[in-house]
């Protein structure tokens, strides 16, 4: 019912459509033009909700640890880091020995961060908050001695325990925002903060001493600057790098800007007029890298907001990344050094698509035991999606005032990842429908290799569970059939491919007909890459009785042109009898909701993945996984 009603509203838009815009691309001007691309989107954020004494609690419940491993199953580390407010707080005194020193118990911290990694992620890690049962004659008394302490003992304590490869992936940064007082509860003065900041880069100094002296690198202050009088925590430490740069304590200076919730740009436009704010005070700069590590379309999480729900706001992110690369290519932001979301919150009743978050839950308490479903706004497909850009690109291009794309590849073995977008920000388009054609011309070198493509897209109105949920009442409670529909609409659709092209093709032309907004990627290979590897890291989370969620890993860094994962199950472990549960549903990430019709079949069994990529090649599969019901 529901898709022939939005099949007939298509055909009537089709006929009222008349203009094509035209896309050309070629390779050999993209190849002469393109520069590196650093991954500089990929990362989220969010804050426990309040009491920090529940914060323990709350980062290891069932819901955050799906959250979180559901953001973590975009492949290519689409989104890599969580940048997490109040960690310390999950760090509870323990005792003293003879000579003073303190001890800790991480046990809260450690089993977090735990699953963090198991999850295929990389803390933010912000020093913030306080440790649990601590005197506060300590930090009174030892105030310089007893962050330099915990910071030593938490650097030190991560690298003994996950090893210095992975923890210098992590991103440690000072405390959030400490201007604002509902962030600063130790009402820290200006002295006090500067002295707390200068002792976390002295901690984290001494921690690397212990480990082959390797650098620990320190982010903050996690800044608004706003006016000099009333946010003087951020300007004093930046004036105090300014002053002896070899001194400053930060490697990458972090700062918030977001927008008004009107336009993507007026995003870049904030953190660029700081720029140049910062240029005028501060002679020395340019030395330093930046990040606008809040960088939203609007401040606030939990307001809802229509935009939220949809393609408008996944497409504004996108419109984000890629103006954020344009202006780090033309060099009018050289300095930049990443932008993050703070995008990971958990939403709730009634809002359940409307607040700032990349997954919808729903808490159904009406079961027992009650239990959480996610399903993925479009905003997170745009991420899983912009992870398939590759390791070059060219500047953005605008095909009109509202469409754009940029071409990114990898020349040897072949790999193209156009992205194209039309976003009118929180706005409407005026057009509904947009017909694009797009002429893609190889170099000689190219034509004379076996090249495949898929083209992958995100349309209003198609990959949008929000109408779903909105057609049938936008239950609080929905049923399985309505969570199945809003699946079915949650990840990208292929829109054209896989094909393979014939030896000798010169030009490549495919028409794309999408309704506004939109997202789409093309992306080509060679066959002189490898076949895909196997995947590995298999788990299983239990939903329900009746539904069980599947994940697993993929080696990251290997741009390919991977099209699907296919899951296999076997309900018995004694007579296996494989049989793929997911044939025609596109599974473009890394993981899959199984949810037999009926419920009656069971899943407890076995489970095995592999990958297909754009020449019908798979994968080996990945290690059989036993799930216990
Ligand atoms: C969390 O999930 C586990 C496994 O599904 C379940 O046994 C447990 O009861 C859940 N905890 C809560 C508080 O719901
Ligand atoms: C900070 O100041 C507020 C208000 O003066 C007070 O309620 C609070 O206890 C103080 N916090 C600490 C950690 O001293
Ligand atoms: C859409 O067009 C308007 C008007 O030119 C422009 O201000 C805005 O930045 C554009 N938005 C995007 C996402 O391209
Ligand atoms: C974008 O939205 C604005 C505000 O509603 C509108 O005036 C403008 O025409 C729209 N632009 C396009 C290209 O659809
Ligand atoms: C792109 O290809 C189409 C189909 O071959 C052709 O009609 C169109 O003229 C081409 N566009 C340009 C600008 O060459
Ligand atoms: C389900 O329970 C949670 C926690 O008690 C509550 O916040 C939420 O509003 C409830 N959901 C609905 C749909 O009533
Ligand atoms: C391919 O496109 C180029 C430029 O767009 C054109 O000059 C050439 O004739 C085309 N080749 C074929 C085989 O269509
Ligand atoms: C086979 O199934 C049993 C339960 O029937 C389970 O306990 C066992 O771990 C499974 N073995 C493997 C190798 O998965």
């Amino acid at each position: 019912m529901f898709v022939l009603l939005v099949l007939f509203a298509f055909a009537l838009d089709t006929l009222a459509s008349s203009k094509v815009y035209q896309v050309e691309i070629d390779l050999q001007q993209v190849f002469m033009h393109g520069k590196p691309l650093p991954r500089f989107w990929t990362s989220t954020g969010l804050c426990p909700p309040a009491p920090r004494e529940n914060v323990a609690e709350f980062l290891l419940s069932n819901d955050s640890l799906l959250n979180l491993e559901i953001i973590g199953s975009l492949p290519s580390e689409g989104l890599k880091h969580v940048r997490i407010h109040w960690l310390l707080d999950m760090i509870t005194f323990s005792h003293y020995d003879e000579r003073k020193s303190i001890f800790y118990d991480f046990s809260r911290l450690d089993a977090f961060l735990d699953k963090i990694r198991e999850f295929g992620l990389y803390p933010g890690f912000e020093f913030m908050g306080i440790p649990a049962s601590v005197y506060d004659e300590e930090r009174k008394h030892r105030f310089a001695y007893f962050w330099s302490d915990l910071a030593m003992q938490v650097a030190s304590h991560y690298m003994r325990r996950y090893g210095i490869q992975y923890v210098s992936n992590w991103r440690f940064e000072t405390w959030n925002e400490p201007d604002l007082k509902n962030y600063n509860v130790v009402n820290f003065t200006v002295g006090d903060y500067i002295t707390h900041v200068q002792s976390i880069r002295f901690g984290l100094d001494a921690a690397g001493r212990l480990f082959n002296n390797i650098l620990i690198p320190l982010r903050g202050p996690a800044g608004l600057f706003k006016s000099k009088e009333h946010h003087p925590f951020c300007w004093t430490i930046l004036e105090l790098c300014n002053d002896s740069p070899r001194r400053c304590p930060f490697e990458t200076i972090t700062f918030h800007r977001k927008g008004s919730g009107l336009r993507a740009d007026e995003i870049l436009q904030g953190g660029l007029l700081l720029m140049e704010q910062l240029k005028n005070t501060f002679s020395k700069i340019s030395l330093f890298l930046f990040s606008n590590n809040e960088a939203d379309p609007i401040a606030g999480w939990s307001t809802p907001r229509v935009f939220h729900s949809d393609l408008r706001y996944g497409t504004m992110l996108a419109s984000t990344v890629l103006q954020h690369w344009s202006a780090l290519f033309n060099g009018r932001f050289a300095n930049l050094e990443s932008i993050s979301h703070d995008n990971g919150f958990l939403s709730y009743h009634p809002y359940e698509f409307d607040q700032r978050t990349l997954l919808a839950r729903f808490q159904m308490n009406q079961t027992h035991p009650r239990h959480v479903q996610y399903v993925a706004k479009p905003v997170f497909s745009v991420l899983g999606m912009l992870a398939g850009l590759g390791p070059m690109a060219t500047d953005i291009s605008f095909v009109s005032q509202n469409i754009s794309y940029v071409v990114s590849y990898q020349e040897d073995p072949f790999y193209l990842c156009t992205l194209l977008i039309s976003s009118n920000d929180t706005f409407d388009s005026i057009e509904r429908r947009q017909v694009l054609t797009l002429n893609v011309t190889l170099n000689n070198q190219l034509s004379q290799q076996t090249i495949g493509y898929i083209v992958e897209g995100l349309q209003s109105g198609l990959n949008d569970p929000n109408h779903i949920w909105t057609y049938y009442g936008k239950q609080p409670y929905p049923t399985a059939f309505q969570f199945k529909q809003m699946r079915s609409a949650q990840f990208p659709s292929i829109l054209d491919g896989p094909t393979i092209l014939r030896d000798d093709t010169k030009n490549v032309t495919l028409t794309l007909n999408l309704r506004t907004p939109w997202m789409a990627t093309v992306r080509m290979c060679s066959l002189q890459f490898s076949k895909p590897t196997a995947l590995h890291n298999i788990r299983t989370r239990n939903i329900n009785t009746n539904e069980v969620i599947i994940f697993w890993h993929e080696k990251p860094s290997d741009v390919r042109c991977t099209v699907n994962y296919e899951v296999w199950f076997s309900k018995s472990n004694r007579s296996i009898a494989w049989r793929q549960i997911n044939s025609g549903k596109h599974t473009p990430f890394l993981v899959y909701h199984y949810a037999p019709d009926g419920g009656a079949a069971g899943v407890t069994g076995l489970y095995r993945v592999r990958s297909v990529d754009v020449f019908g090649r798979v994968g080996a599969f990945s290690k059989a996984h036993y799930h216990d019901g």
